[in-house]
């Protein structure tokens, strides 16, 4: 979508994955989907460095609302929750200097059961530009997805025309993928600026690497409609939670940057072990998902194992400086770090001297000219990160621009 937002791929924090449906304030007061809730999280995204790494969204997903509307039709934000309203809540987000997301479903009810907009539209716009929104999630439950063609088009437009700028994240594809029917991602890059492509994430290894999955067997007819302005989302980071390992971990950052993934963290920043901090906050990594050209990268080699599953998996983005991220995907899990050879060809580079530098700095930086195979050694279910930087950008020639000096 053209509306001069979302150049790179959003970066932020959003309540769904960790917190999902949790509404007994009683009995989980610091997990509630609540006033408290967002304002703590706002005070740690600035306090620890989240928003300074570029992490700017904090956002509402479902349940905040009441079961039903207003006399006047308008959506109301669960009165116990949220016992200041909704302009409250964004007018503290600005103040920290981070930006307001809001959720809510194009269909007649949220998937979880709250009012949706269907039949709405212009009362509820008018409500999200009251509350000074900066970006909404258009969820796309019970209604039939052969609409939302036209249907999430004519709610941006509506979106659009009330001049805030507000970025708007579509579940669009994700409901058609589901239903097996063949999304129009020309459309969709035109009228959204990310959209959820495939199925809800969960807070496990099985399903991080089934997402993967996905993305790299349908990277064909998906990768082509990521560039500045407009992003295929595959979903929330798992980051800090429950079920990734901290090598698990850094396979989500890596392949996600890979990617050009909106970086979404949902987890509770209040207790985040710092070695999950520090790979949400890994600079480097950011600055690679955050690369100007924008180019979706892929997956580029992979070996298979027993059945249908991957043991090893390449994966490659090329940035807007001539370089290129390398992603070296481990699912083995027997036991050691597991070693391997490559070339040129098999990590689709052009032949050049490099310079490797390991993004997760574990290892020295290196020089490879391809004389030899690359080699890796990745642990279980891990990944190795690099940036593969060529010679012939770097300073020798600027050693001879200094000379012609
Ligand atoms: C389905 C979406 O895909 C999730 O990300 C989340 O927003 C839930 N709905 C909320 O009900």
């Amino acid at each position: 979508l053209n509306n001069g937002l979302a150049m790179t791929p959003p970066m932020g924090w959003l309540t769904w994955e960790r917190f999902r449906c949790i509404t007994d304030c009683e009995k989980y007061p610091n997990e509630c989907i609540s006033e408290s809730l967002i304002k703590r999280t706002a005070d740690l995204m600035v306090s620890e460095g989240y928003l300074d790494a570029g992490y700017e969204y904090l956002g509402i997903d479902d349940c905040w609302l009441e079961k039903t509307r207003d006399d006047k039709g308008r959506l109301v934000p669960d009165r116990k929750r949220f016992p200041n309203g909704m302009k409250a809540i964004a007018d503290y987000i600005h103040s920290k200097g981070l930006k307001f997301g809001m959720y809510e479903d194009y269909g007649n009810l949220t998937c979880a059961g709250y009012p949706g907009v269907l039949g709405n539209e212009k009362i509820d716009i008018n409500t999200f530009v009251e509350w000074e929104i900066d970006y909404l999630k258009l969820d796309g439950c019970y209604i039939d997805p052969i609409q939302m063609d036209k249907g999430y088009p004519d709610f941006g437009k509506l979106l659009n025309a009330t001049g805030r700028s507000i970025l708007y994240s579509c579940s669009w594809p994700a409901y058609q993928e589901e239903k097996k029917i063949l999304p129009n991602y020309a459309s969709i890059a035109e009228h959204c600026n990310l959209w959820r492509n495939y199925d809800d994430i969960e807070d496990s290894w099985a399903s991080l690497t089934k997402i993967m999955a996905w993305f790299g067997d349908n990277q064909d007819r998906l990768a082509q409609h990521a560039g500045p302005g407009h992003w295929n989302d595959p979903d929330m980071l798992l980051i800090g939670n429950f079920g990734l390992s901290v090598d698990q971990a850094k396979v989500q950052m890596a392949v996600w940057a890979i990617l050009a993934a909106p970086l979404l963290i949902s987890t509770d920043l209040a207790t985040i072990r710092p070695e999950f901090k520090q790979i949400l906050l890994n600079r480097d990594i950011i600055a690679i998902n955050q690369d100007k050209l924008g180019k979706q990268g892929l997956r580029v080699w992979k070996k298979m194992g027993s059945g249908s599953r991957s043991k090893l998996e390449i994966w490659k983005r090329e940035l807007y400086d001539g370089s290129f991220a390398m992603a070296f995907v481990s699912y083995r899990d027997d036991g050691i770090p597991y070693a391997a050879k490559f070339t040129y060809y098999d990590m689709q580079l052009p032949q050049s001297e490099f310079e490797v530098q390991d993004l997760y700095k574990e290892e020295e930086i290196r020089s490879w000219d391809g004389t030899s195979d690359f080699e890796v050694r990745i642990n279980p279910s891990g990944v190795k990160f690099y940036k593969f930087i060529s010679k012939k950008s770097m300073p020798e020639i600027l050693d001879i621009t200094v000379k012609m000096i």
